[in-house]
């Protein structure tokens, strides 16, 4: 039986929910999935760090007080994040990368992705600022050690849309793509429907694990630009910077906008997309849209999100799925190590 031994970077809600799921689900990945998860070390830069290379008990982690240098509390842990001992000496095979997402340099996340890779340990991570800013060196990187550097999180946390049109799609010739790719800002969309006010809505978006740690980058679409900088890269073959881009959020819609929009049968929702042209140009945006209640992506409510790609050979294809939360993230952190998973079993055979 394969066991990874993952170092969580970053214990906010993502990496608890990764370790919620090894504490309850390692016996069932063995069977289903032919591996398990040893957690090997955990660094955060509020709750400090530990280093069990023999495997620290998920039940704890789980458990950890969220107060100022907790992590103090566990044998051999520190009041202090340690984030290059965490990643370089615990052991870890693959690191969960789950810090804050930095829109400007996607930094101290890609340094930290960079010393895992240059190691030849693997990355899964779901933060958009390395992805959307250095997806190119990074991946560059793991090839050169043999690791991996997977994120499928950093697009509508685990719904997989990144892999499904890379594989289930390869060949049907994407054009381009539109979607609602902000569970926060259609969190709070939905609620202002229903009647609550802009700040109770984003309130209850912070509570429920949806919105950035400075929800601005919700509200105002810096979110969703990376987000489609990463999709148009991936796959439409561009290589856009978030200043490409053009970028409105929704802090300007008003409750009165949006019952105006009601009663023409009509919905706002903040769509980000992009379209390569047939000279291989691609030009991206994003913009909240006056929808018709029939248009496919105005029935999309709450945190869900939803993506329609264009291709030639097949039309339309449209995705809906969680776009945001703790456990639908750190499943996207499970999908990507099942991801390495089945290209290291190919490697062997
Ligand atoms: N804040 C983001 C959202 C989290 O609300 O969609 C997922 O990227």
């Amino acid at each position: 039986m394969t066991e990874y031994k993952i170092a969580l970077l970053g214990f906010g809600g993502v990496n608890r929910a990764l370790a919620q799921l090894v504490s309850e689900k390692n016996d069932a990945w063995a069977e289903e999935l032919g591996f398990t998860l040893k957690i090997v070390g955990v660094s955060d830069i509020f709750l400090g760090s530990v280093v069990g290379k023999n495997g620290l008990d998920p039940e704890a982690l789980v458990a950890l007080p969220a107060t100022k240098g907790a992590l103090a509390s566990f044998e051999n842990g520190s009041a202090e994040p340690a984030n290059e001992t965490v990643i370089c000496h615990s052991g870890a095979d693959i690191v969960a990368e789950a810090t804050f997402t930095n829109p400007v340099d996607g930094q101290p996340a890609t340094t930290f992705c960079r010393w895992a890779l240059e190691k030849g340990i693997s990355i899964v991570t779901t933060n958009k600022g390395p992805v959307a800013l250095h997806a190119a060196g990074l991946k560059k990187l793991a090839a050169s050690t043999g690791s991996y550097f997977e994120f499928e999180g950093a697009v509508m946390s685990g719904t997989p849309v990144i892999r499904l049109a890379q594989e289930a799609l390869a060949g049907s010739e994407i054009t381009g793509f539109k979607g609602i790719l902000n569970g926060t800002s259609n969190f709070i969309l939905s609620k202002m429907q229903g009647g609550l006010d802009f700040a109770a809505a984003l309130s209850q978006a912070q509570e429920l694990g949806y919105a950035e740690a400075d929800p601005t980058a919700d509200v105002e679409g810096h979110d969703v630009r990376l987000k489609v900088v990463i999709l148009a890269n991936e796959l439409l073959g561009a290589k856009l910077t978030p200043n490409d881009v053009s970028c409105e959020g929704i802090s300007k819609i008003t409750e009165q906008d949006i019952q105006d929009a009601a009663a023409k049968d009509s919905r706002w929702k903040l769509i980000g997309s992009a379209h390569r042209d047939a000279d291989g140009t691609v030009t991206a945006s994003v913009r909240p849209n006056l929808l018709p209640t029939t248009n496919a992506l105005a029935g999309v409510t709450g945190a869900t999100n939803a993506v329609s790609f264009e291709t030639n050979l097949l039309g339309p294809v449209t995705v809906v799925g969680a776009g945001a939360g703790r456990i639908e993230t750190a499943y996207a952190l499970l999908s990507d190590i099942i991801s390495i998973h089945k290209k290291k079993s190919k490697k062997v055979i």
